[in-house]
């Protein structure tokens, strides 16, 4: 199984972007923790990165062409804005878990709201860097082990 990883602007700064919220550990060294656990869960993650919406759009939209079984999406701030992105993930019809390392609920009120959420089959946020951990298991476990 291959799950697709995705995250979207300013997250290729992690580790010297606003640490008191966002945690010390960079973007390299999450992906890396990703692909470790997927490779005892016995799934392959691709890692992308991007700060353009258009091209967090392509790969959603071609993610099933290319053999992803899920998505894993931290789509930063166009997570409250992106009405674009909501369609992609709609539309490739592949099940999407929206991440952030921060619990947006408890932060400023223009982040409360997810574009991406309710087409999405759950989030996760609020646990740092696990958030991506336990959001690959919850997609592991819901496609139970299989191309779904
Ligand atoms: C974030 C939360 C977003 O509101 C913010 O714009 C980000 C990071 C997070 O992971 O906590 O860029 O997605």
């Amino acid at each position: 199984m291959k799950i697709l990883l995705l995250n979207g602007p300013n997250l290729q700064l992690l580790g010297t972007r606003e640490p008191e919220i966002y945690g010390r550990t960079t973007l390299p060294d999450i992906e890396a923790a990703v692909a470790a656990l997927g490779a005892e869960l016995g799934c392959e993650v691709a890692a992308r990165q991007s700060n353009c919406e258009g091209e967090l759009v392509g790969w959603i939209g071609s993610a099933r062409r290319e053999g992803f079984s899920g998505i894993i999406l931290n789509a930063g701030a166009y997570t409250h804005t992106s009405v674009a992105l909501r369609d992609a993930i709609a539309a490739v019809g592949l099940p999407a878990v929206e991440v952030h390392l921060s619990n947006v609920a408890s932060r400023e009120e223009f982040r409360n709201r997810s574009y991406i959420a309710p087409v999405c089959a759950g989030v996760i946020a609020g646990f740092g860097p696990d958030s991506y951990l336990l959001a690959l298991r919850a997609l592991v476990s819901r496609c139970g082990g299989r191309h779904c």
